[in-house]
């Protein structure tokens, strides 16, 4: 079994999420290729059992390029075993993390005609220190006005692993579409 997991990730935090799935569906036997978005298109997807792909969340977008790249390469996608997962601070609130209550991925997958087999939504990182000053005082304010975290010192993981882990094994278990 061979699976593709491409990542589109701003500050690393959707690679650490994709390094943590790899190392679970290695242990399970399978040969993982992870590779950001940037370089996927040098690849020949006719190769792969299972393809996943995990994206952040940016000012409510997905980056646009993670869109065009599923619109270009839908019929493989189609025929090929999927699943998505989001990373975005929201998703840590509980009525915001289901695929139905995560605006944002609700939205995308309304308009996208790539359905996945399996959609994962996680929670991401706070890490001003990152980020320009301009994201710094956005995410600042996007942070108070859902009463989050406003101090600029703040570096949290608002990841539940274990859900990450959950998603993993629903992964595993997709069933080929031959
Ligand atoms: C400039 C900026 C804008 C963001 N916009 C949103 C947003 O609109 N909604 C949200 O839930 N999270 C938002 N986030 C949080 C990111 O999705 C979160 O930090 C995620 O862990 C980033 O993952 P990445 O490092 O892989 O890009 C934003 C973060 C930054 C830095």
């Amino acid at each position: 079994m061979n699976y593709l997991l491409i990542f589109s990730s701003r500050f690393g935090y959707t690679h650490k999420i994709a390094q943590r799935l790899e190392a679970q569906w290695t242990a399970a036997g399978i040969t993982v290729h992870t590779i950001s978005l940037n370089e996927a298109p040098q690849l020949n997807l006719g190769d792969y059992d299972k393809i996943i792909i995990g994206a952040s969340i940016r000012y409510g977008h997905y980056a646009p390029k993670m869109t065009s790249w599923i619109q270009q390469n839908q019929h493989i996608l189609d025929q090929t075993p999927s699943a998505f997962f989001s990373v975005s601070i929201l998703a840590n609130k509980p009525h915001r993390n289901t695929p139905q209550t995560h605006t944002y991925t609700r939205k995308f997958f309304e308009k996208s005609t790539w359905q996945p087999d399996v959609i994962g939504i996680f929670a991401g990182e706070l890490h001003y220190a990152k980020y320009n000053l301009i994201d710094r005082y956005l995410m600042q304010l996007v942070m108070k006005l859902n009463k989050g975290e406003t101090d600029l010192n703040a570096h949290i993981e608002y990841t539940d692993w274990q859900k990450v882990r959950q998603f993993g094994e629903l992964v595993l278990n997709i069933a080929s579409k031959n």
